[in-house]
């Protein structure tokens, strides 16, 4: 397929070559916020310091790839989704920020690199998130191609964040869950801005009302594999693969799949909802990227 992101192109069917012009893409324009950031925080830069730390340690860039995937697929140009793509990873780097700090999951590492409470204390990671959740919605506001497209996309991204917020809520207050129970609450924290990432990609295409709640399924699906399989790493990788703590669920005391489940029960439950995510792409012409992104998210070691 041929991929055109401002002055860039892309001619390959190649999963790798697509998620690597994908994610130089989203670096691109990353590196445009931070210039803008600098520039509107130099009586404070510290704030920008710490968002810039946390942004560029080098996340997967899931959310803002469906973002532009979901443009894509739903028959828009990639380049009217670049605000939205940018506005995603900025929520998400702010919730990772802090369900670092030591009031939640109190981990010391993330994406490879002292999280942001240890580089810069514990004030600033939490400044530094508030600053990401605002500045979201100022890229979308500032940035978007048409004014209808934004206020739409502002809307599903903030009802997607504070129901985001309210799963971290109902993390935190140390539930003994059962597994529907928890499955709610991953509903929640982790499926809701994988559904802000896919729908807004969508509706910065002009998608119709079928198109966005098969996208909302497929990211709702997607995002319970996609825990599910936090769960797992959480247990099975290394720190150095995952780029954050081992064993932090189990030190939280939490209750995860692999807990209600054991191992081979979580990792039956990725495949059956990775399989019901994959279920939703029959409804898209062109799915063969999102077909294999869902294998490879499935398959992942970080
Ligand atoms: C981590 O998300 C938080 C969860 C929802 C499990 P990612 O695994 O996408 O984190 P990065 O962006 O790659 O660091
Ligand atoms: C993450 O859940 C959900 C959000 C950050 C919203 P986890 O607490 O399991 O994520 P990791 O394992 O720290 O990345
Ligand atoms: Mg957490
Ligand atoms: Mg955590
Ligand atoms: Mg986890």
């Amino acid at each position: 397929m041929e991929l055109v992101i401002g002055s860039k192109k892309c001619n390959s069917d190649n999963f790798d070559d697509i998620f690597r012009f994908y994610c130089e893409a989203i670096e691109q324009e990353l590196n445009g916020f931070y210039e803008r950031l600098d520039k509107d925080s130099e009586n404070y830069p510290v704030l920008s310091k710490a968002c810039q730390y946390s942004l560029s340690a080098g996340g997967k860039r899931i959310r803002p790839l469906l973002t532009l995937e979901l443009c894509r697929v739903a028959g828009g140009n990639i380049n009217d989704a670049l605000p939205c793509a940018v506005a995603i990873e900025l929520i998400h780097t702010f919730s990772l920020i802090h369900d670092d700090l030591p009031c939640m999951d109190d981990d010391d590492m993330r994406r490879g690199k002292p999280s942001c409470h240890i580089a810069f204390g514990e004030a600033n990671a939490l400044l530094a998130g508030d600053g990401l959740s605002v500045l979201a919605f100022k890229e979308i506001a500032d940035r978007a191609k048409d004014p209808l497209a934004a206020v739409k996309t502002i809307s599903i991204l903030s009802d997607c964040v504070m129901k985001m917020i309210g799963g971290q809520i109902n993390d935190v207050a140390g539930t003994k869950w059962d597994l529907n129970g928890l499955y709610s609450m991953y509903e929640l924290k982790t499926s809701q801005l994988l559904i802000a990432a896919c729908c807004m990609g969508a509706v910065c295409a002009g998608a119709d009302e079928e198109f966005i709640s098969h996208a909302r399924e497929y990211a709702y699906n997607l995002g319970i594999a996609f825990q599910i399989v936090d769960d797992i790493l959480d247990v099975t990788a290394t720190a150095e693969d995952l780029g954050k703590p081992i064993g932090s669920d189990n030190e939280q005391g939490k209750v995860t799949t692999v807990t209600l489940l054991s191992l081979e029960g979580a990792k039956k439950e990725a495949l059956k909802y990775s399989e019901k995510a994959e279920n939703e792409l029959k409804y898209f012409s062109e799915n063969k990227f999102l077909s294999e992104l869902t294998a490879m998210l499935l398959r992942r070691n970080k």
